[in-house]
């Protein structure tokens, strides 16, 4: 797992963090994992740089895999956006249906 963060140095506390999961099979896809910056550190772009940090450390640390791939959530807008602007194409897409029973009486 390969997790980017970034330090908000006055406070020392670290407000942001993405993960790559890269697997020893050079010949399987990486999975852009979990990205979360903390409410009040949103609006700097720190996930896009974050993101853009984590795969360039992929290309040097670990080089030659095939695409990175990735969910999202169709409301979503946020994080669509940098997804987007790094180049991520859609691939497919699921979805999820419930049914609500009735309690016994
Ligand atoms: C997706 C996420 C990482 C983006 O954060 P970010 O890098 O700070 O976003 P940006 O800097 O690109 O923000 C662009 C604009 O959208 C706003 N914005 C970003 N995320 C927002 C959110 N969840 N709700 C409302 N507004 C948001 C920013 O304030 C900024 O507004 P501005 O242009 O008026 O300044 C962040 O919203 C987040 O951590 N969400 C919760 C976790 C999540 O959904 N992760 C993705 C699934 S793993």
């Amino acid at each position: 797992m390969l997790t980017a963060t970034a330090l908000h140095e006055p406070s020392a506390h670290l407000v942001a963090f993405t993960q790559l999961s890269v697997l020893a099979e050079r010949e399987r896809s990486v999975g852009q994992e979990d990205t979360l910056v903390l409410r009040e550190h949103r609006g700097h772009r720190l996930g896009m740089l974050l993101k853009t940090a984590n795969l360039e450390f992929l290309a040097q640390d670990s080089p030659g895999h095939p695409p990175v791939t990735t969910l999202n959530a169709e409301e979503n807008r946020h994080m669509l956006e940098v997804n987007e602007a790094l180049g991520f194409v859609p691939m497919g897409s699921e979805g999820a249906w419930k049914r609500f029973v009735p309690p016994a009486v």
